[in-house]
């Protein structure tokens, strides 16, 4: 089973990044874990630009197409979600292989709740399935800790590899047949 992760922070020092780098690490036995870099160079999304989308768009495409789950992390900014992550997502609008996605969102910090909730709002109406038992909330904001420090926390490991194996099992027991909650397109 493949699960894609995508963290909505382009920083070097992005904590977001560092605990999905961990969860690459964490993969439960049966599943691989990866983490899609190339956020940073899709082009801002363009509807005019999707019967011919660029390289990097496909292969986003693609891969986001080829996973079973993905699991998201993505800092708030301004109390919205980041343009980062709202900019991936709306090139997976078109997307008939997003339907009925099953989707952990990490959220890393307690406080962020505006953009949690938001991007749970647009999975939801692009028919992701969130799936709750592996969407955690793991504080690590001002934690200055790297993936190896994560890995080496008994309680970080732990619930890290909590989300994954929820959403593991969310996999191999689809509960839900979702649609879009309006035709998107
Ligand atoms: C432009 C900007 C806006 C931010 N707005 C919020 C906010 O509205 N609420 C909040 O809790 N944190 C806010 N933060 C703090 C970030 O969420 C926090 O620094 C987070 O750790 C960044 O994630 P990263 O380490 O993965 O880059 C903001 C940070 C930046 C740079």
């Amino acid at each position: 089973m493949k699960i894609l992760a995508l963290s909505g922070s382009l920083r070097a020092a992005s904590i977001n990044s560092a605990v999905l780098r961990a969860a690459v690490r964490l993969a439960p036995p049966g599943t691989t874990v990866s983490l899609f870099k190339s956020l940073g160079q899709l082009p801002l999304f363009n509807p005019d630009l999707e019967s011919d989308v660029p390289d990097v768009v496909a292969t986003f495409q693609r891969t986001v197409a080829q996973s079973d789950a993905l699991i998201i992390a993505s800092p708030e900014y301004a109390h919205g979600v980041t343009g980062t992550i709202k900019n991936a997502l709306d090139w997976l609008v078109g997307s008939e292989a997003f339907a009925g996605k099953p989707v952990a969102v990490l959220n890393t910090s307690p406080r962020a709740h505006h953009a949690d909730a938001a991007l749970r709002e647009t999975l939801k109406t692009m028919a992701a399935v969130v799936i709750e038992a592996a969407s955690v909330t793991i504080p690590l904001l001002g934690a200055q800790l790297d993936e190896a420090s994560m890995i080496d926390s008994p309680s970080l490991a732990s619930a890290i590899s909590g989300s994954l194996t929820a959403l593991r099992n969310a996999i191999l027991t689809p509960t839900e047949v979702v649609t879009p909650l309006f035709p998107l397109r």
